[in-house]
C-alpha cells in the first residue's frame, strides 16, 4: 500500500510517499522563513497555498510512482497554527476526492514517535518530543500515548529562536546557539525550572537577555542556555522512564538535532542501562514522511475517516488518540 501524507501544522510543508515496508519513497519539504521577526500563521499559510502544489509533484516524482498509484492520502490534523493547517488539510481532501481512494488526519506528535519506532528499531520508548512549538515527554501506556510531562509555557525551540531574535541571531536560532554554544566556557547562573514533571523556559529567556544586558558573552549565554534547559528536559525524561519502567528513550522534533542535548541524554541513558535512539535529522524534523507512515499504520488497524471527519484541530493532544495499532 502506498501512503502519501501531507505535513503543515507550522513553518514547514512537507510531502512524504512511504510504502508499508517501513520504506520511504520520498520526503520533500520547504520551510518557510519569515524576512523579519516572528513566524506569521496566515503568511506561513500563505506560502504553503503556494507550494503545496510543486511539493506534491515533486514527491510523487521521487518516489518514482504517479499519483493513480496512491492508495491513501494522510495529512496532519494537529495540534498547529490553524491556517497553516487548513492548508493542507484542504490538499488532502482534494487528493482524496480526485483520485477517490480514502483520507485519515492524524496527530503530528504522535507521528513523530512513530517514524522513530519505524526508522531506528525501538520499540516502547519513552518520547522527548523537543519542537518549536511542543515540548512534551511522551510514553505509552494502556491504549494511549500519554505526556508525562510538559512545558507549561513555550516550546524549547520557540524559546531559543525568540531570544536569538532577541540577541540579533535570526530567525530560527537553534543551530547558531548550538554553534555559539560551543565557545562558550562560564556557565552562568539561569532559572532551572523544573515542577513536579513540568517544566517552564520563559524564565530562562528573560534571564538570558538580563546577562546580555550586563555584558555577557554571547557564547557563554547561549552555552549557559543549553546547559540549563537540556538538563531540565534530561531530568523529566529521565523520571519518566523511571516511573513507566522503560529502558528506551527517543528523541524527536526539530530540537532533537542539537549534539549537546543528544549527548546529555545518551549519557542519562547509559547511566540508568537504557538505550538512546534518535531518527535521521530529516525525521527529526516537521516532514511528510512521518505523517504519511502514520496514516499507513492507523489505516492498517482499522480507522477509517469520512471527509466530514477531518476537521482540523489546532490544540489537538496526543493523549486524546485512541492508538489502535499496538
Ligand atoms: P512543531 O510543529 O512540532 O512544534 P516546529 O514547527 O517548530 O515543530 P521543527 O522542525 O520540529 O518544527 O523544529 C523547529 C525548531 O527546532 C526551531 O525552533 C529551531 O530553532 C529548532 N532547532 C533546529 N535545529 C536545532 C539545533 N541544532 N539546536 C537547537 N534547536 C534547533
Ligand atoms: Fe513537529
Amino acid at each position: 500500500m502506498i501512503t502519501l501524507g501531507i505535513e503543515g501544522t507550522a513553518h514547514t510543508l512537507g510531502v512524504g510517499v512511504v510504502d508499508s515496508e517501513k520504506k520511504v519513497l520520498s520526503n520533500v519539504l520547504d520551510m518557510y522563513r519569515p524576512p523579519e521577526g516572528g513566524l506569521h500563521p496566515r503568511e506561513a499559510a500563505n506560502h504553503h497555498a503556494d507550494v503545496v502544489a510543486d511539493i506534491i509533484t515533486r514527491s510523487v516524482k521521487e518516489a518514482g510512482i504517479t499519483l493513480n498509484d496512491v492508495d491513501l492520502i494522510s495529512f496532519s490534523m494537529g495540534p498547529g497554527l490553524g491556517p497553516c493547517l487548513r492548508v493542507a488539510a484542504t490538499a488532502a481532501r482534494s487528493l482524496s476526492c480526485r483520485l477517490g481512494i480514502p483520507i485519515i488526519g492524524v496527530n503530528h506528535c504522535i507521528a513523530h514517535i512513530e517514524i522513530g519506532n519505524a526508522t531506528t528499531g525501538c520499540t516502547d520508548p519513552v518520547l522527548l518530543y523537543a519542537s518549536g512549538g511542543n515540548t512534551q515527554i511522551i510514553a505509552y501506556s494502556d491504549k494511549r500515548y500519554r505526556i508525562f510531562g510538559e512545558t507549561q509555557d513555550v516550546g524549547i525551540g520557540n524559546m531559543l529562536d525568540k531570544l536569538g531574535r532577541e540577541l540579533g541571531l535570526g530567525f530560527y536560532a537553534g543551530p547558531t546557539i548550538e554553534k555559539l554554544a560551543k565557545g562558550g566556557d562560564r556557565l552562568l547562573d539561569l532559572p532551572y525550572s523544573v515542577k513536579g514533571m513540568d517544566i517552564s523556559f520563559s524564565g530562562i529567556m528573560t534571564a538570558a537577555l538580563a546577562l546580555k544586558d550586563r555584558g555577557e558573552r554571547l557564547e557563554d549565554i547561549a552555552m549557559s542556555v543549553q546547559e540549563t534547559a537540556f538538563g531540565m528536559l534530561t531530568e523529566v525524561t529521565e523520571r519518566a522512564m523511571a516511573h513507566v519502567g522503560k529502558d528506551e528513550v527517543l528523541l524527536g522534533g526539530g530540537v532533537a538535532q542539537n549534539m549537546r542535548l543528544r549527548e546529555m541524554v545518551d549519557t542519562m541513558a547509559k547511566e540508568r542501562g537504557a538505550k538512546m535512539y534518535c531518527p535521521d535529522r530529516r525525521f527529526c524534523m516537521d516532514n511528510g514522511a512521518m505523517i504519511a507512515w502514520l496514516g499507513n499504520i492507523m489505516y492498517n488497524s482499522g480507522v477509517r475517516m469520512s471527509i466530514e471527519d477531518t476537521e482540523v484541530r489546532q490544540r489537538f493532544r496526543t493523549d486524546e488518540v485512541s492508538v489502535t495499532w499496538r
